[in-house]
């Protein structure tokens, strides 16, 4: 069954009153306090109240009115840093319902997805609400921004989420509960969405009603977590016929140490998280003119991959004399290590002197040209 939430009422905090990403800190503000050990604690600043550690009492009226940046000192004289959190900070300690995108997918996404101040976007699902927060950092005041979740609690972790990081609830973002299929049609008009952002199981399942949705020229981005699924959706958004080619791609961040003399990178990485792929929705009646590259198995015929010849894919042929010279080469390398694997004798300073040939030949030219040749 589903079931449509009224619009995320306004809120009676007025603009000039609500938290601030900059300036001193004032009553309202979210602080991040991160003590010796790097242990970071979040408070809101409120008149007369304290915050109390292993290491001392802090009155939030010594913080309040203090440039951003600041170090203060506990009762105990212990000093604690004190910043604004940025987003990234908030969506990784956030409540969770669901897995959230993290930060350097939602960076892709905002990029990829060219979602700009005054868009109307879609997404879903919500999830823990940490991709809406993202959204309406780009899409600002003047855009909105309809999400969809079909579990009611997540749609209330998501609400709480948001409103605890811009301390109101924005007035430009509704959150509908029902199946994106059923509810995205009687929610939004046909064609008055600029972009659509889907990160859910089965995001195949909404390309219709999402092209639906989308006005002509807008962008659709699945994030998927495997290669089934973006195998799967990736078809059947060219099966709809409603869109250009998908492209596909990951992101991967590697962070650095860079200390000193001891710059490297990181001993550990987030190895995977999901993959993007984008389309952009075709004007009605639009047929995609054939691409010159075909992107797929499905799109050549029999015939078509009888014609593939080594020629036609760039492969460079081996003369006869380098092959030649890679069997000797080979042969050797195999008979040295033949006797060796027999127990034969100590090794001749003849045997010797062919090992170190047939290593140094292996290394310059047997390992480095077939990979050359083959690149075309
Ligand atoms: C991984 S979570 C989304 C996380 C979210 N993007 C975030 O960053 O916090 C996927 C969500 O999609 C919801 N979902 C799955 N299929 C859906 C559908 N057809 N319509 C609406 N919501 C759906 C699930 O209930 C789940 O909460």
């Amino acid at each position: 069954m589903t079931e449509t939430s009224t619009p995320t009422p306004g809120t009676d905090v007025p603009a000039d009153e609500r938290p601030q990403n900059s300036g001193p800190f004032r009553v309202g503000d979210r602080v991040q306090l991160t003590g010796p050990k790097g242990k970071r604690n979040t408070i809101t600043l409120q008149p007369g109240k304290e915050f109390h550690t292993h290491r001392g009492i802090v009155s939030h009226d010594t913080i309040i009115g203090l440039p951003d940046g600041s170090v203060i000192t506990t009762t105990d004289g212990i000093e604690y840093l004190a910043l604004r959190p940025l987003l990234v900070d908030f969506v990784m300690s956030m409540p969770r319902g669901a897995a959230i995108i993290y930060p350097k997918d939602a960076a892709q996404i905002i990029g990829q997805a060219d979602i700009f101040p005054g868009a109307t976007v879609v997404e879903a699902g919500v999830g823990s609400g940490a991709l809406s927060l993202w959204i309406l950092r780009a899409i600002g005041p003047t855009g909105r921004l309809e999400s969809f979740e079909r579990r009611d609690e997540f749609a209330d972790v998501a609400r709480g989420n948001v409103a605890t990081f811009f301390g109101y609830d924005p007035e430009n973002w509704r959150v509908s509960v029902g199946d994106l299929t059923e509810t995205l049609p009687t929610t939004v008009e046909r064609d008055s969405v600029d972009r659509v952002v889907l990160d859910m199981l089965a995001p195949w399942e909404c390309i219709d009603a999402c092209a639906d949705a989308l006005k002509p020229g807008g962008v659709i981005l699945c994030y998927v977590a495997t290669v089934t699924q973006l195998s799967r959706v990736a078809e059947a958004i060219r099966a709809s016929g409603r869109f250009t080619n998908p492209d596909s791609n990951e992101t991967m961040v590697r962070g650095w140490h860079v200390e000193g003399l001891a710059v490297r990178p990181d001993h550990r990485m987030i190895g995977h998280t999901g993959f993007l792929i984008t389309a952009r929705k075709l004007a009605d009646g639009t047929v995609l003119p054939e691409l010159k590259r075909r992107p797929s198995k499905s799109d050549f015929s029999d015939e078509d991959v009888e014609l593939w010849t080594p020629g036609a894919l760039g492969e460079r042929n081996v003369s006869a004399k380098i092959l030649r010279k890679r069997v000797r080469n080979v042969t050797t390398s195999a008979e040295l290590s033949k006797a060796r694997g027999l127990g034969a004798g100590p090794v001749t300073s003849d045997s010797a002197d062919r090992e170190r040939a047939t290593a140094d030949g292996a290394a310059h030219t047997d390992n480095s040209e077939p990979d050359d040749a083959s690149r075309g």
